[in-house]
């Protein structure tokens, strides 16, 4: 799979803001599937910026811990914080992985599934919160977080013992059903993981490689 090179950060979320700003442009009604973490900030505050009408745009995140929604470094507070306060989109319009998951599922394609679906990956591979071993059919559900996605999201967190050990995460099979999948990573520790995940062996040891299977993803990395 190609995996387009950009000049920088500022390049690489302005790139994929263009897609955004295009589906809702041209699609008002537009279900988006959106990530947290720090790749997506820049892309956030690009969006922000152009000032788009997301009025009738229905969001889902891909994954939350299992903690207090209301706790500062849940992924519902990361949200609103950085991109669903700063727009015009209805609070009501915006869906985190919930339980009974299915139910959650059911609400994701209700009339024809996602149309765009922004992800991340992580160093060990994963996307979402789908971790190594992951099934290439799995659906959203309960996870374990391994040692190194702890290790890794530690940064966000007060002290390393404060990371939940659990999230709820859209499955490997709930994401390869969106339309449109783009996936977007920064910096060199991610350039290897990627190489593998995007043209290396097709395994759920590397979970992002299910991506191989996509007919329409688009996979942009700056350094
Ligand atoms: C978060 C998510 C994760 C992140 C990945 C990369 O919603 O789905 O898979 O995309 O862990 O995180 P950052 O961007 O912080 O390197």
């Amino acid at each position: 799979m190609k995996i387009k090179l950009l000049k920088d950060y500022e390049e690489l979320s302005s790139l994929v803001a263009n897609i955004v700003e295009t589906q809702i442009k041209e699609q008002p009604l537009s279900k988006l599937v959106l990530p947290t973490g720090s790749t997506p900030l820049g892309l956030y505050d690009e969006l922000v910026k152009r000032e788009l009408d997301w009025s009738l745009v229905i969001a889902f995140n891909l994954d939350e811990y299992i903690m207090n929604i209301d706790h500062p470094y849940s992924y519902h507070s990361y949200m609103r914080k950085n991109l669903f306060d700063r727009i015009n989109i209805y609070p009501d319009n915006c869906h985190f992985p919930f339980r009974p998951t299915l139910s959650f599922e059911d609400k994701m394609n209700v009339i024809k599934g996602i149309d765009l679906c922004i992800l991340g990956i992580g160093s060990n591979g994963h996307i979402a919160f789908n971790e190594p071993g992951s099934a290439f059919d799995s659906r959203t559900r309960v996870v374990d977080l391994t040692e190194q996605t702890i290790k890794d999201n530690s940064k966000y967190f007060d002290s390393i013992d404060d990371v939940p050990k659990q999230a709820i995460t859209m499955g490997l099979g709930t994401i390869m059903e969106s339309k449109k999948i783009i996936l977007m990573a920064n910096g060199k520790h991610k350039l290897n993981i990627l190489k593998v995940a995007m043209n290396g062996e097709v395994t759920e040891d590397v979970p992002a490689s299910i991506l191989q299977k996509h007919n329409d993803v688009e996979v942009f990395y700056c350094d």
